[in-house]
C-alpha cells in the first residue's frame, strides 16, 4: 500500500476539506439542470459518501432537498454543523455503509471521490441501486479511479477502465467527461499518482 493510503484518515480529511468549494462535477450538473429549463417545484439529491459535505451544502444553498449518506458519523457531524437552521428541514443524513444502502428516487446522485472506496465485490450492486434511483432525465455527477491510479492495486478500491465506464453509462448521455492521469498531491499534501475520471451524465432511459 502506498504511503498516502496508509495516511488515509477520514478525520483529518474532513477537517482539511471543510470549507473547500463544491466539486466542479456537481457545479456542472447543476448548470445542466438549469439549462434543461424545467421548473420543478422541488429537486432532490443524494450525496453518496458525502464526507464533510461541501457538495451537500451547495445543494442546500440552492434550495435542493438532500439525503446525505456516509459510513462515518463524523462526516455527517461536520455537515450538520455547517448548515443554516432554515436548511435543516431539507437535509436528511443517514449513516450507512454502501453495502446496506437504500437510495430513494432522486433527480441527482452525486458521489464526489467516494465510489472508488466502494469494495469491488459490492460495486455492481451499488451501481444498480444508483441507476434505479434515477428517473429518466436524472443525473449522476462524480468521480472514478482509473487503472493507473496510485491506489489501483489496493484490493478494497474499485477502479474502472475506459470500457467499464462506457458500460456503466450505457443508458446515459455523458455530458462531461474529464480524464486526469498525472502526479499530484492529496489534500494532506502527499504526492500520489491520480488517474481520475470526472463525469456528469444524464439518464436517458
Ligand atoms: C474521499 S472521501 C469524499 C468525501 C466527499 N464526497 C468529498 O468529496 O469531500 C470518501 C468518503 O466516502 C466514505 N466511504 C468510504 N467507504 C464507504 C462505505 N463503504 N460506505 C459508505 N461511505 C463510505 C468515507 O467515509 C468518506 O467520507
Amino acid at each position: 500500500m502506498t504511503e498516502s493510503w496508509k495516511e488515509q484518515n477520514w478525520s483529518e480529511y474532513y477537517q482539511l476539506m471543510c470549507g473547500q468549494p463544491p466539486h466542479s462535477t456537481l457545479l456542472k450538473a447543476l448548470a445542466l439542470f438549469e439549462a434543461d429549463g424545467i421548473q420543478k417545484t422541488k429537486y432532490r439529491a443524494v450525496d453518496l459518501g458525502c464526507g464533510s459535505g461541501n457538495d451537500s451544502l451547495e445543494l442546500l444553498r440552492l434550495g435542493w432537498e438532500v439525503v446525505a449518506m456516509d459510513r462515518e458519523a463524523e462526516a455527517l457531524g461536520w455537515l450538520k454543523a455547517g448548515i443554516a437552521p432554515e436548511q435543516n428541514k431539507r437535509l436528511e443524513t443517514i449513516q450507512v455503509d454502501f453495502e446496506d444502502i437504500q437510495i430513494p428516487k432522486v433527480d441527482l446522485v452525486n458521489a464526489g471521490y467516494s465510489l472508488p472506496f466502494c469494495p469491488p465485490k459490492i460495486f455492481s450492486d451499488l451501481w444498480n441501486k444508483i441507476c434505479n434511483s434515477l428517473e429518466q432525465g436524472g443525473r449522476f455527477s462524480g468521480h472514478f479511479f482509473g487503472i493507473h491510479d496510485g491506489y489501483a492495486e489496493i484490493p478494497e478500491i474499485s477502479i474502472q477502465t475506459q470500457d467499464a465506464i462506457a458500460d456503466l453509462f450505457k443508458n446515459y448521455d455523458v455530458e462531461y467527461l474529464d480524464e486526469r492521469d498525472q502526479l499530484g498531491a492529496t489534500i494532506g499534501g502527499i504526492q500520489k499518482h491520480w488517474h481520475i475520471f470526472s463525469l456528469v451524465a444524464k439518464k436517458n432511459r
